[in-house]
């Protein structure tokens, strides 16, 4: 049976499902999850993220955590979680960079948050060559790692989170869910009758109407958990994603296979499903939570301003011809407002009254 044909037998017993509930099924299904039997990373999977293009980007972020750790006070032990770390790329790279902010590597206990078993064994075996004062600790979720003081990393984590979607008919919000098609072939997206106002950031309860708007209830809950560790017990945290500055009205929810856009509702557990993140919403949450949030800035801006293209031109110099074309490439890839500079938003969450970190400075 494929997952399609599990979810249309589920929704002809039991009714229309919610688009987070068909999220959740077609990314984590344990037998059938998106996520749960493949690498999709690189040039032969479906998608490629910012550590998969250059080890520049893993390091720059290394240092940030470092110098972090010295905003907080350089606590002799601190947790450096990351928060769905793909290949364990990313983490690998920041590890790689430790060592120049000193005392930093000896400090660090690395905790991976994954909930794909194949993912959390290829990171198992990229972080083998690291050297580390304790071995790497793997979780299912944020709430099971250990409190403390903490630099969080996420890096295309909270748009694989899953949302909800609502129309606004006049004054009315239609909840927009998961169906069987009427021939039975296939799934489709149907609206249901109004009711009751659901919960929705700040920013969207006065759209217009006729328009639609995405929430995403997991993501507030992992932005406040992170908010409320770092302003009890110190530290910082890095989201770096896809989205939008300020919250708005709009249909964002895209399935990506082979490095190409699907239909989200086709051949469920093939393709990648993501939607943009909402950082006005996650920055509203940050400060309800006791937290500052800075940003959101765009991905270009925040890696200039860590001097990403200094990094570029040091590698150049010991690279042969083929490597220079490749890392000027990288960088462009990386920084350019047509390709990932603009999109890609990063912001960052520290304690009320703490110096604003390296890259948001003005
Ligand atoms: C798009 S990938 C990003 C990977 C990595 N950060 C990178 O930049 O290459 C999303 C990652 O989040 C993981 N993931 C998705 N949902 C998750 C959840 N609810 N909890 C923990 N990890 C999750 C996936 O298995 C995968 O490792």
């Amino acid at each position: 049976m494929s997952l399609e044909e599990i979810l249309i037998e589920r929704i002809g017993n039991n009714g229309p499902i919610s688009i987070a509930d068909f999220m959740e099924q077609a990314l984590a299904h344990p037998e059938y999850g998106y996520y749960m039997r493949r690498d999709p990373f690189g040039v032969n999977g479906d998608f490629i993220t910012a550590p998969e293009i250059s080890q520049m980007f893993g390091e720059l972020l290394g240092l940030w955590a470092g110098v972090s750790w010295m905003m907080a006070g350089s606590p002799n032990s601190i947790n450096l979680v990351e928060l769905g770390p793909g290949r364990g790329t990313l983490m690998a790279d920041m590890l790689h960079a430790a060592p120049l902010v000193e005392g930093f590597a000896e400090a660090i206990v690395v905790h991976m948050v994954e909930t794909s078993p194949v993912l959390s064994s290829i990171q198992e075996q990229t972080l083998k060559k690291a050297t580390l004062s304790e071995p790497p600790l793997w979780h299912k979720a944020l709430a099971d790692v250990s409190e403390g003081s903490s630099i969080i990393i996420a890096n295309e984590f909270f748009d694989a989170l899953p949302i909800e979607q609502y129309f606004k008919a006049g004054d009315y919000w239609c909840p927009r869910v998961v169906d069987v098609k009427p021939d039975g072939d296939g799934l489709c997206f149907v609206l249901l009758p109004p009711f009751d106002m659901p919960e929705l950031p700040p920013g969207l309860v006065n759209v217009e109407s006729d328009v639609m708007v995405e929430v995403c209830p997991p993501a507030l809950d992992i932005m406040a958990d992170i908010s409320r560790r770092i302003t009890e017990y110190g530290g910082a945290a890095l989201l770096i994603d896809y989205g939008h500055s300020q919250s708005a009205a709009g249909e964002t929810l895209q399935a990506l296979k082979n490095h190409k856009y699907q239909n989200p509702l086709v051949d469920p557990g093939e393709s990648d499903l993501t939607a943009h993140v909402d950082f006005g919403a996650l920055a509203q949450r940050v400060f309800a939570s006791g937290a500052r949030a800075i940003g959101p800035i765009t991905q270009g801006d925040f890696l200039c301003a860590l001097g990403i293209s200094q990094r570029a031109d040091a590698l150049m110099k010991k690279a042969s011809p083929k490597q220079a074309k490749d890392i000027s490439s990288a960088l462009k890839r990386l920084t350019d407002v047509e390709e990932m500079g603009e999109l890609f938003k990063v912001m960052a969450v520290v304690q009320q009254g703490a110096p604003v970190p390296p890259g948001f400075e003005q």
